[in-house]
This record gives structure tokens, C-alpha cells and sequence, in this order.
């Protein structure tokens, strides 16, 4: 039978099942709380999710950002989660791009993530961005802190990602 993988913006009922999503995706991390922050910020977050039929099989979240005193814009991506029974059938990736090109067609500069450059690396991102994240990241970490330009702006311009408060937890950067 032929499966088909649906991309939208989330909705408050999606909730639920996205509490669920969560400990199943990272069951030795709690981003729960992170997430209940950052979806009632409908201005500054992108959310989307992925549904197969009536379930919610993966969640990725996108904010809006800015780099102080640059005119930039920029988003941070991150948390994502696709569902254990799901994962590697490509629905991270469907939910990846399908975020990058919303951001782009809102004319988003530059797209920062902190997670596996093994992973993000096949979407574009490069590890070693000039623009520094809320918080200094213990050096295990430098490779994880990856940019992607969306619109061919310059990312060895150096600067400081200015993130909504929802991010301004040092425990969210570091390990
Ligand atoms: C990471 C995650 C979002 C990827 O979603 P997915 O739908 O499983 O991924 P896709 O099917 O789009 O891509 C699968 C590919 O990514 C690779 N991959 C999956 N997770 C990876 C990871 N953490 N690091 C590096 N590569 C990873 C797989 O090996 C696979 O590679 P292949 O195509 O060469 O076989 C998902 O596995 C997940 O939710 N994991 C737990 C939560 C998590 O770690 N999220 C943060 C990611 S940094």
C-alpha cells in the first residue's frame, strides 16, 4: 500500500501527539518543555509536522532570529523528531527541506542548527559558523554549530544570534 507523508503547519490539536512524539524521539532528553514554549509563538516559530494517515509520524520546529546589529534574518532549526517506528524512511528530510523552502520563500537569509554534522551536512549546513550562539559551547560542540545560506549571504560574516527567550536557557547549549 502506498504511504503517504504529509507536510503541514502544526495545529493546537496536534499537541497531544506531539507530547507523546517526543520521549519516544529522545528518551534520554526532556525538550518537552522547550517545545510547549516555543508552539504558542506563532510569530516567531515555525512548526511543522509530518502525518501519515491520522498519525503525527515526525515534528520540526523552525524560530525566527535575527543577528544583533545585522540586518540580516536567520532561524535557528531545532528540536527535531521523527517518530522510532518512522525513522530513516525519510521523513526527517521531507520535514527539513519542506521548513528550509517556507524560510526561503519568506526571503530567510541564514539557517543555524546545532546538531550532527553527519546528519545536517546532507541538507548543506556547514559546520563552523562565524555567527556565535546565545551561549559559549564546550569545544566538543564547535562541529555541531552549522549554518546554511539560503539566499548566497556572506557565513564568514561574524555576529550574535539573537533568539527569542524561549532559547535563552544555557542548558539548551550545552551537553
Ligand atoms: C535524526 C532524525 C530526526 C532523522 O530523521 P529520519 O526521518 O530518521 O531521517 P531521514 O530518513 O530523513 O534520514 C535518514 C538518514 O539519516 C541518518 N541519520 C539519522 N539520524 C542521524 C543522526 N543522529 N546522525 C547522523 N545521521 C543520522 C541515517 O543514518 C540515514 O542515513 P542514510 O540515508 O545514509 O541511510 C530521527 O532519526 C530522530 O528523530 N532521531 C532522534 C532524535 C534526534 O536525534 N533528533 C536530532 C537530530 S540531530
Amino acid at each position: 500500500m502506498t504511504r503517504t507523508v504529509d507536510i503541514r503547519e502544526s495545529a493546537r490539536h496536534d499537541l497531544t501527539e506531539i507530547e507523546l512524539l517526543y520521549p519516544l524521539a529522545f528518551p534520554d532528553e526532556d525538550l518537552l518543555p522547550l517545545v510547549r514554549d516555543l508552539l504558542p509563538d506563532t510569530m516567531n516559530v515555525l512548526s511543522l509536522v509530518a502525518t501519515i494517515g491520522s498519525q503525527l509520524a515526525g515534528h520540526v520546529v523552525f524560530t525566527r532570529s535575527r543577528i544583533a546589529e545585522q540586518d540580516e534574518s536567520t532561524a535557528l532549526l531545532g528540536p527535531l523528531a521523527v517518530s522510532p517506528v518512522y525513522q530513516r524512511q525519510g521523513i526527517g528530510g521531507t520535514l527539513v527541506r519542506a521548513g528550509l523552502q517556507r524560510l526561503e520563500d519568506e526571503h530567510v537569509d541564514r539557517v543555524f542548527v546545532l546538531g550532527d554534522p553527519a546528519y545536517y551536512g546532507r541538507f548543506g549546513f556547514q559546520p563552523g559558523a562565524a555567527v556565535m550562539p546565545p551561549y559559549p559551547l564546550p569545544a566538543e560542540w564547535q562541529n555541531a554549530w552549522q549554518s546554511l545560506s539560503l539566499t548566497g549571504s556572506d557565513l564568514s560574516r561574524p555576529g550574535q544570534l539573537s533568539l527569542p527567550d524561549q532559547w535563552l536557557q544555557p542548558s539548551l547549549w550545552m551537553p
